[in-house]
């Protein structure tokens, strides 16, 4: 069977066979063959704005895997340091790698008293934890001169360890801040996630022992939300890194587009939409809104998964472990009721809307003390391995600027009038 199509230009009457490589087209090859004509994507929906060898997710069948390996076997078996390895470096790293990797990280996790005292604090005491992080990441470019040495491997490789390292504490910084409580200052004793909730709980225990159900909880959730292709984050990312600015610089862009409620903030809507509904009777008037073009439901549908998304499976499984612990999220009812009723609704079923990785994961954020306005921010710190793996790739592989063309559809040329003649 001939791998081609082939098009007949009737404005000519000549006909052209375009060669379809990877089951796409190459644009390079379509405008030798068809120069002038453009696509008219401006959500990328059929466009592949990368070639990537980190994130394999196929839609349809509901499988995501890190470089290979499956989500449900890393969830089950790894840690998310080793999956951040993973993710940069392309194999799961061996015993030593490992150390070295945990050492680094480890010793990264303080952040400069400046960026804690003059940006941190200079915040306002009811800024957004997101606006906070985004905010910060941005600054730390300041601190770290020789980011800008993007082709410099030893250089690169100590701003990926130092942002992968710096996130928790930044994220914890900007929750002790909103709430008024003393900065805490990280542990390198504990593991990565352990540390995260010394910084985020600690009061005046001389050591803080988090929960190791609720620390494992995190660690696998931090796994689920690693990567995930190229969604709008690391789309971000990665044009940002197309202009070959410094790591912190692409990864603050990235944040921003995390901040988004249609992507890193769905699972603040959800708790808020489950929290409007109320009760469970209130359930049937709600989809009848959503329905009814009346708002959306949240944490329900995805671009490429058109099918129950395997990370919301886990997430579903870790539920359970996390209310044996803190007890069940009241929310939880409403959700597994609103599930039920769209799963068995035509309108969900024959647009393929199902429970995204949000759908559940704010209720076990809740469950566990996190405040809403952190989920985002509980997203961006796994995220970063995963934007930083792209941003490695898109360097290595030396990708030119991104640089779309736009469909002009402003008015036709026109002479300036004086303002007085208006
Ligand atoms: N509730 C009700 N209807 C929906 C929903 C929803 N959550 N999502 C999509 N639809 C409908 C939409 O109205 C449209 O219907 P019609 O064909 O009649 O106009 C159809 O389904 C296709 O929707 P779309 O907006 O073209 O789909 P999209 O691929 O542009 O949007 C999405 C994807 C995730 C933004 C969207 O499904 C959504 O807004 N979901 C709720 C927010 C959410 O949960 N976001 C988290 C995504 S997962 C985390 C991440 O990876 O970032």
């Amino acid at each position: 069977m001939a791998h081609t199509v082939t098009i007949t230009d009737n404005r000519t009457g000549e006909s052209i066979e375009v060669p379809i490589v990877n089951e796409g087209v190459d644009a390079q090859e379509w405008a030798k063959l068809l120069p002038g004509v453009w696509f008219f994507d401006p959500s990328f929906s059929t466009t592949a704005a990368a070639a990537s060898s980190i994130t394999e997710l196929d839609g349809e069948a509901g499988i995501l895997r890190y470089r290979g390996y499956p989500i449900e076997q890393l969830a089950e078996e790894s840690t998310y340091l080793e999956v951040a390895y993973l993710l940069v470096n392309g194999d799961l790293p061996d015993a030593d790698q490992f150390d070295e990797w945990q050492h680094e990280i480890t010793y990264h996790t303080f952040i400069h008293e400046n960026v804690r005292k003059r940006f941190m604090e200079g915040f306002h005491h009811d800024a957004h934890p997101m606006g906070i992080l985004v905010s910060t990441i941005a600054a730390l470019s300041t601190f770290y001169p020789e980011a800008k040495d993007i082709f410099d491997r030893s250089a690169r490789h100590k701003q990926v360890i130092r942002l992968i390292a710096k996130m928790p504490t930044i994220a914890a910084g900007a929750h002790r801040h909103s709430v008024g409580m003393p900065f805490v200052y990280p542990d390198n004793n504990l593991d990565f996630c352990s540390n995260f909730l010394s910084m985020m709980w600690k009061v005046a225990e001389p050591n803080y022992e988090p929960n190791p159900v609720l620390s494992h909880a995190l660690d696998v959730l931090f796994i689920l939300h690693a990567d995930h292709e190229q969604n709008c984050s690391t789309t971000a990312m990665r044009v940002v890194g197309s202009a070959h600015a410094d790591p912190y610089s692409c990864t603050a862009a990235a944040a921003a587009a995390l901040y988004g409620p249609r992507h890193g903030g769905a699972n603040e809507a959800v708790i808020r939409m489950l929290t409007q509904i109320g009760t469970i009777d209130n359930v049937d008037p709600f989809i009848a809104d959503v329905k009814a073009g009346k708002g959306r439901l949240q944490g329900f549908g995805h671009r490429v998964y058109k099918n129950y998304d395997p990370r919301a499976k886990i997430v579903k499984q870790v539920a359970d472990e996390v209310f044996s612990v803190t007890g069940k999220n009241p929310l939880l009812d409403i959700a597994l009721k609103l599930e039920e009723v769209a799963l068995s609704d035509e309108y969900f079923t024959s647009r393929k809307l199902y429970p995204n990785v949000d759908f559940y994961s704010g209720l076990i954020y809740q469950a566990m003390g996190f405040p809403i306005e952190l989920f985002p921010v509980l997203f961006a710190i796994p995220r970063t391995s995963g934007w930083l793996a792209h941003w490695t790739e898109l360097l290595d592989r030396d990708a030119r600027i991104a640089r779309p063309r736009q469909l002009y559809d402003g008015s036709q040329a026109r002479d300036y009038v004086p303002l007085d003649e208006r």
